[in-house]
């Protein structure tokens, strides 16, 4: 049985580029049904319609309130007979009309070894505080802001003084633990 993904993503989207290319090296065996962005015009759409995954733009403002907005987004999931979600650079806290729906099922995927660092510029954060070692953690999604339980963690040495090069660092590594944190999770689920 393969699993169903849905990638929710607010950005560049290169960890759910990262994640389909490792399905077409066999390496996590799932597939991405549809990808939803809540900012149009991201580029994560335009990663998405190069390999002709399903994209969905979905403005929280266009809705009512956040409960509306997450019911659209049930609606889609379902449609599209979704397992999991996974959260790659989505910039918004899950609420309680999601979080029930997909119970454990929603994975977060976080630039930092949380709890150090959460929110924002979590890269940013770990340099001016001038931390040597920062790293990536993914997790179940909670209410919280990268609260929820921890499932894989990986450090990542700081260049000092270069932003660039320790970004590039702990995406490459951003781009590995996902893929193999979720295929364990998946066989796990389902053995
Ligand atoms: C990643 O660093 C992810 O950990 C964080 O947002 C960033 C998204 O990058 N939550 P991308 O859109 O996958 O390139």
């Amino acid at each position: 049985m393969t699993t169903k993904l849905a990638v929710f993503a607010s950005g560049s989207g290169s960890n759910f580029q990262a994640l389909q290319e490792a399905i077409e090296r066999g390496e996590l065996h799932a597939t991405i049904e549809l990808v939803i962005t809540d900012k149009p015009g991201a580029f994560v759409v335009t990663r998405a319609n190069n390999f002709g995954i399903p994209v969905v733009e979905l403005a929280p403002k266009a809705f009512e309130n956040k409960v509306a907005y997450e019911q659209k987004v049930i609606e889609l999931l379902e449609a599209h007979d979704v397992d999991w979600v996974i959260l790659a650079g989505y910039m918004r806290l899950v609420g309680e009309t999601l979080l029930t729906a997909y119970e454990n099922r929603i994975i977060n995927i976080h630039p930092s070894l949380l709890p150090s660092f959460p929110g924002k510029d979590a890269i940013g954060q770990a340099m001016d505080h001038g931390v040597k070692v920062t790293g990536v953690t993914v997790h179940y999604v909670d209410a919280g802001m990268d609260t929820g339980k921890i499932i894989a963690q990986g450090a990542v040495d700081v260049v000092p003084g270069d932003r660039e090069q320790t970004e590039a660092r702990v995406h490459k590594l951003e781009h590995a633990l996902y893929t193999n944190t979720l295929q364990q999770l998946f066989k796990q689920t389902f053995a």
